[in-house]
């Protein structure tokens, strides 16, 4: 038996955790899995609504960590996590994505001595101005096992050094939870709830970069581009926490009360966020996971940042690069929207992005543990 403790922290590591841990459910004489929740998302539209929605077992440690700078946050997620790996005693930390409890869990693991495997290993921006790029570059030189989601991650570690025998291509596991979760997000009410007409265009806005919410020049920019393109079609924008409190804090909350189109709601579970998404015209965002998502269903996608670490949904799928000047975000949107989109054609999606990427996973934990 094989003891891993997977490690949640922030709203994008739930669905990349839960089929990993349903597989390791379901290879029970293999693996014994634990869920640890470093609590740094702690809302419950951060965090509960999507162990719910994505069937994820309570977590078996609860770290409570929440927020702070991100020394405050790294360093507070650290000291929590040092007794429950000396506790458990697990033969392997399984972390994913790039958020700080993803690099914090897997320094005290590896100073523990205790085998790291990474999810989402090997993508790079090139933005070390990202805090996630940090958390990405530290986590992948720690990690024993690097797993990849696309062969351009696996020729980043290459070229930093690491050994190929530490590097496994296993495909997106974000996309094992978005084929599973599909058909059950059809149940969702949310397009009737936000009173979009059936059959009718919209558009999606997701943003909570802190390049872009945290600086009033930026978000201004970005609003009134989501304004124009709210004269063509509705806007809807579930908002993170830190943007919402950054729309009131420099005063454009009435702004955007005036702007008809434009509905900015609170940040949706993952079957009502799915729900939506998938039946929008067209989606902008500053997400990393949407990006990838988008193009697994090929609905167009802008992403409002200067660089991508995800190359393979601007190569493969649907993705472009617009940066957050409006008048740049309007001609890109409206490109889009006057494109026309071929019925029925499926769409392209990058290799090993087919539903089956936890049982990789498992597989490669397996091999090197045993090797
Ligand atoms: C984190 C990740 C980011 C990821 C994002 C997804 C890092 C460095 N960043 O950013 O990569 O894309 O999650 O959502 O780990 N807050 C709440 N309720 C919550 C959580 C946060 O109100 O449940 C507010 C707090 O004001 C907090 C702020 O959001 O200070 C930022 O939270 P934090 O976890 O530091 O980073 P995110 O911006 O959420």
């Amino acid at each position: 038996m094989i003891k891993v403790i997977n490690v949640v922290g922030a709203r994008p590591n739930f669905m990349k955790v839960a089929p990993v841990v349903e597989a390791m459910g379901r290879r029970g004489l293999e693996f014994a899995p634990l869920v640890v929740h470093t609590g740094q998302h702690y809302d419950a539209r951060m965090s509960d609504a999507f162990f719910q929605d994505l069937g994820l077992p309570h977590p078996d440690v609860h770290l409570g960590v929440g927020s702070g700078s991100h020394a405050q946050q790294t360093a507070a997620v650290m000291q929590a996590f040092e007794p429950v790996v000396l506790g458990e005693k697990p033969d392997w930390v399984l972390v994913v994505g790039d958020v700080n409890s993803t690099l914090a869990c897997a320094l005290v693991s590896a100073k523990l001595g205790v085998r790291v495997a990474h999810v989402e290993a090997g993508l790079r921006s090139r933005d070390r101005t990202m805090p996630e790029e940090i958390n990405r570059l530290l986590t992948d030189q720690l990690a024993d096992l690097l797993l990849t989601p696309s062969k351009d991650a696996d020729q980043n570690l290459l070229a930093e050094g690491i050994a190929s025998e530490r590097i496994r291509f296993v495909g997106n596991v974000m996309i094992d939870s978005l084929f599973k979760q599909l058909g059950r997000a059809q149940a969702s009410s949310v397009r009737e709830d936000l009173g979009l007409a059936a059959g009718a265009d919209y558009a999606v806005v997701t943003l909570h970069r802190p390049s872009n919410v945290d600086d009033a020049g930026v978000l201004a920019s970005i609003l009134s581009a989501l304004e124009r393109i709210g004269e063509r079609l509705p806007v809807v924008f579930p908002a993170h926490p830190r943007t919402l409190k950054n729309i009131s804090g420099f005063g454009f909350a009435a702004r955007l009360e005036r702007a008809r189109n434009l509905r900015l709601v609170e940040p949706l579970g993952y079957l009502d966020f799915l729900r939506l998404y998938s039946g929008a015209a067209l989606v902008l965002t500053d997400s990393g996971g949407i990006q990838e998502e988008t193009t697994a269903l090929g609905i167009p996608c802008l992403t409002l940042r200067e660089n991508t670490e995800r190359p393979v949904t601007v190569e493969l799928g649907t993705n472009q690069i617009v940066g957050t000047d409006a008048n740049r975000i309007v001609e890109a949107a409206t490109r889009a929207l006057d494109a026309t989109r071929p019925p029925g054609e499926p769409p392209r999606v990058p290799p090993l992005w087919d539903g089956h990427t936890a049982e990789r996973i498992l597989d490669a934990i397996k091999e090197k543990h045993e090797g």
